[in-house]
């Protein structure tokens, strides 16, 4: 099997467990190559590739862009606040005008949960989600996976606990689809007003204690309090959100082992973890930016394979 069972990468509840191990043996190659002298392949010299971003990122665009140079892949980039979606322009539209100049592959970020789905379902070109709202960003989630297998051999039988602000995450809900697939075991751990009221449905367990879910796991991934989403106070200060769920190096060296600590990015220093931890030979945090490249290098490669070339 060599061909992924879907047409777009929407999100990580799309996939089934071929498609993982078929994007990590294809991100292993790519990772060889990325770190020859010449770090570039032809494979995508006659595709077209646009980066819609209509929300603010760092890693992921660079992340995007990076992937499809070293595949040779043409890009056009386009950020919302510079375009004429601030003259009212509409999504469909923006996409549109970009796609008649004959575009075979959309990576999008989006404010709104289901755009990739909407853009899917409206225009002819393949869509990566890179980020919708507060629902997946399925590559993000698919390079963590690609890391804990990486530095612990393999995810299966692994407990990963993510810690933060989980409601309004989607590398939270991401991850916890990619991990269940791969037979990890997840908790998640935060204020309660951060957890959603069904979570447990996706076969995660919750524990609000900090020190007993850091005693239990194999790999913390802690994510940042995300206030750009927040509409109302979900816990009473910053101070006490540090107090209870800040990971500092006293706590990590207090648990009876040593755990791996990952973080998407960007970080926040010094409110869900310090410097010392950040920095720390526990974190594999810019492992995760190195394995970004590969794995969307992945994706683009393999969904291109989907497209008819004349
Ligand atoms: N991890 C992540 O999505 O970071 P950016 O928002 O900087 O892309």
């Amino acid at each position: 099997m060599s061909q992924l069972s879907v047409a777009h990468l929407i999100g990580i509840k799309y996939l089934n467990k071929n498609d993982i191990d078929l994007i990590f043996k294809t991100a292993d190659h790519f990772k060889e190559v990325i770190n020859r002298p010449i770090k570039k392949v032809p494979s995508l010299r006659d595709i077209t590739i646009a980066n819609l971003f209509f929300e603010n990122s760092t890693r992921t665009k660079l992340s995007f862009e990076l992937a499809e140079k070293r595949l040779s892949a043409d890009i056009i980039n386009f950020s919302a606040s510079q375009s004429s979606v601030t003259k009212g322009e509409t999504l469909i539209d923006t996409v549109n005008n970009i796609l008649s100049m004959k575009v075979d592959i959309v990576v999008m970020r989006h404010p709104n949960v289901g755009a990739g789905v909407f853009l899917s379902q409206h225009i002819d070109a393949k869509i990566i989600n890179a980020g919708d709202g507060t629902h997946e960003h399925p590559t993000q989630a698919l390079l963590d996976s690609y890391s804990i297998r990486e530095k612990l051999g393999s995810v299966k039988g692994k407990k990963v606990v993510i810690v933060g602000d989980i409601l309004h995450s989607r590398v939270a809900l991401s991850n916890i689809f990619a991990l269940k697939l791969q037979g990890a075991e997840v908790k998640v751990c935060g204020p309660t007003t951060l957890i959603p009221k069904h979570i447990k449905s996706l076969g995660v367990e919750v524990e609000l204690n900090l020190k007993k879910a850091l005693e239990w796991c194999d790999v913390a991934n802690v994510l940042r309090v995300q206030n750009e989403r927040m509409d109302v106070n979900y816990f009473p200060s910053t101070r006490e959100y540090t107090q209870l769920f800040g990971i500092d190096k006293a706590l990590l060296n207090s648990l009876n082992k040593e755990i791996i600590i990952m973080h998407p990015g960007p970080i926040n220093r010094g409110v869900e973890i310090t410097s010392d931890v950040a920095d720390s030979t526990q974190s594999i945090i810019l492992n995760q930016v190195e394995n970004g490249v590969a794995i969307r290098m992945a994706v683009i490669y393999l969904l291109a394979q989907q497209i008819k070339r004349n």
